[in-house]
């Protein structure tokens, strides 16, 4: 009998050394790090804590009998964040392809399930070849169970998923129910079918970086919220991300300490909105000046950037912005903004992040590509979303707000607590040319000159209409403000805000439109 505690080492040993040396190399090769590299690197040094290091596959079949594989192909885990618990899982490439197994799936749970109990975050690095394919039907249930625990951990605590290799077939929809999903370009893809699978179907030839790779996926289908250069770019988003998430949805995100002062004056904005109202302008501009530091985490850039997302600090206390961006499709809301804008407004309301909305939009995007996928569908979330939402909600009407994106962007009537206006602001049922055209298209058709008299009424709605006083002067509006003071402004709306407590009527869930 040897010694225990040299029993003990040998065992670590072995599992320490994964799936050996040859297969570390290719990991390495591929520009990959280990599971273990990994979460060396993300964790505070020396925080990381192993449990189910021991645990072995049950499986008998095509070879399985007997076989090694150290932990099963996955760490899992906690440690420490900025000091804050987190519980982890990475799958192991180099032992069997990092796949999914009955008892791999087990020690997922076992972390899920932990990290629910506890109120802590948790992060799942992920690089798997799927479901292993020797387990058959204990690798599917495996993942069911994982789904499971997603939904139920979905509002309760921070689900965050790095793809750090291949993510194929149902293996997908683990990630998909997290809340932030980072993904590292060239060695991560994502599809539900492979390239051989659509070839073989469809007769599409396509790569399989060009099908679900990172780019792909943050800029084409919105499934990424973060694409990163390697993994060490990759992990270190996922700390970021976590700088401004609470542990759980009952307590407040983490305040950081800031010497940039709220009251902080911007010259620069006084002329950011050009004279002509229909030229374009860099919302990011406004977005950067109202935060601590002009430090802007962007969500999603690169997708539906007629709307921007991310987070921020103000005094110190993280926000959610949501923009519009006059320089993408004039700032209108497509479906696809839509549903980025939605998501991300009830990701902000589960984790106690008030929301700050800047709007300078003309409405929803005309056209019948829109009206056929289902715009109204979409559409109606993002009411949905902010009517929803009990946390903390500032809008800022920077220029247009018209017709049903000026309710629809978070208007005091769906529930914005405090409503800011520049003096720039132009709210109306919709556009001057648009709506000289239909109130006064008798009086155009008579005249001797159209064109002038349309333009002469368009102006004449303008004055009436173009601008935050009528809609001040109704109560829509609580304050009109001088650019240049935003941040100032701004900041203490939310500062009175931020002990509010608002209810919404008793209910199993509500019926969001999806
Ligand atoms: C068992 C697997 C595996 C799997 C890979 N391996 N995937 N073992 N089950 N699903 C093993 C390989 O046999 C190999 O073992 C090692 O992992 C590395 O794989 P390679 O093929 O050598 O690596 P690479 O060339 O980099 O290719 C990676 C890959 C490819 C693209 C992921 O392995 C692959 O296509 N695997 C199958 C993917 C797949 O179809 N999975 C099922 C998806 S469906 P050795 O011993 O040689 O090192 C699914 C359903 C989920 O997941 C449903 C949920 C509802």
């Amino acid at each position: 009998m040897s010694n225990p505690r040299e029993e003990l080492k040998r065992r670590r040993t072995a599992v320490e050394g994964m799936g050996g040396q040859k297969r570390i190399e290719r990991q390495h090769q591929m520009g990959k790090w280990t599971a273990r590299e990994r979460l060396a690197y993300l964790l505070d040094e020396g925080t990381f804590e192993e449990i189910g290091a021991h645990v072995k596959h049950r499986g008998t079949l095509f070879g399985m009998a007997g076989a090694a594989a150290p932990a099963d192909g996955v760490v899992t885990g906690y440690g420490r964040i900025f000091g804050r618990p987190v519980y982890v899982f990475a799958q192991d490439f180099t032992v069997l392809g990092g796949s999914l197994g009955e008892m791999h799936a087990a020690k997922i749970q076992r972390v899920q399930d932990l990290a629910l109990k506890s109120g802590v975050p948790i992060i799942g690095l992920n690089d798997s070849g799927g479901a292993r394919i020797q387990e058959g039907v204990d690798a599917l249930n495996g993942y069911g169970e994982i789904f499971k625990r997603n939904t139920w951990a979905s509002g309760v605590i921070p689900q965050i998923t790095v793809i750090m290799g291949p993510s194929a077939g149902g293996a997908v929809y683990s990630p998909a129910l997290t809340d932030i999903i980072i993904m590292v370009r060239k060695t991560a893809q994502m599809f539900i079918t492979g390239p051989q699978v659509i070839q073989a179907v469809t007769g599409e030839t396509v790569t399989s970086e060009a099908l679900g790779g990172a780019d792909t996926h943050l800029k084409r289908s919105g499934v990424a919220h973060l694409a990163a250069d390697s993994d060490q770019e990759a992990l270190d988003m996922v700390r970021r991300v976590l700088s401004f998430l609470p542990q759980n949805f009952r307590e407040e995100p983490p305040v950081a300490p800031t010497e940039d002062p709220l009251g902080r004056l911007d010259g620069r904005l006084a002329d950011v909105i050009p004279l002509d109202a229909n030229k374009p302008y860099d919302v990011t501009t406004i977005i950067r000046s109202v935060l601590d530091d002009g430090d802007f985490f962007e969500l999603q850039k690169g997708y539906a950037d007629n709307l921007v997302i991310g987070l921020g600090r103000i005094g110190g206390r993280p926000v959610g912005i949501v923009a519009n961006q006059p320089r993408v499709l004039a700032g209108t809301l497509d479906i696809n903004a839509s549903d980025k804008l939605a998501r991300f407004v009830r990701f902000c309301d589960a984790f106690n992040i008030p929301v700050v909305t800047l709007v300078d939009t003309p409405g929803y995007l005309p056209g019948t590509a829109q009206e056929y996928g289902g715009i109204i569908r979409h559409g109606a979330k993002v009411l949905y979303a902010y009517a929803e939402a009990t946390v903390p909600k500032v809008t800022l009407i920077l220029r247009k707000a018209y017709g049903g994106a000026y309710l629809a962007t978070c208007s005091r009537s769906l529930g914005a607590d405090l409503v800011l206006a520049w003096p720039t602001a132009e709210i109306a049922v919709m556009g001057p040319d648009g709506a000289a055209n239909i109130i006064f298209r008798r009086d155009i058709e008579a005249s001797a000159d159209p064109q002038a008299t349309k333009a002469a009424k368009a102006e004449e709605y303008r004055e009436e209409f173009a601008n935050p006083y009528v809609a001040a002067s109704r109560g829509y509006i609580d304050a009109v403000i001088d650019p240049v003071e935003t941040r100032g402004h701004v900041a203490r709306a939310l500062m009175v805000l931020y002990n509010k407590h608002d209810e919404r009527p008793a209910k199993h869930h509500g019926n969001m439109p999806v």
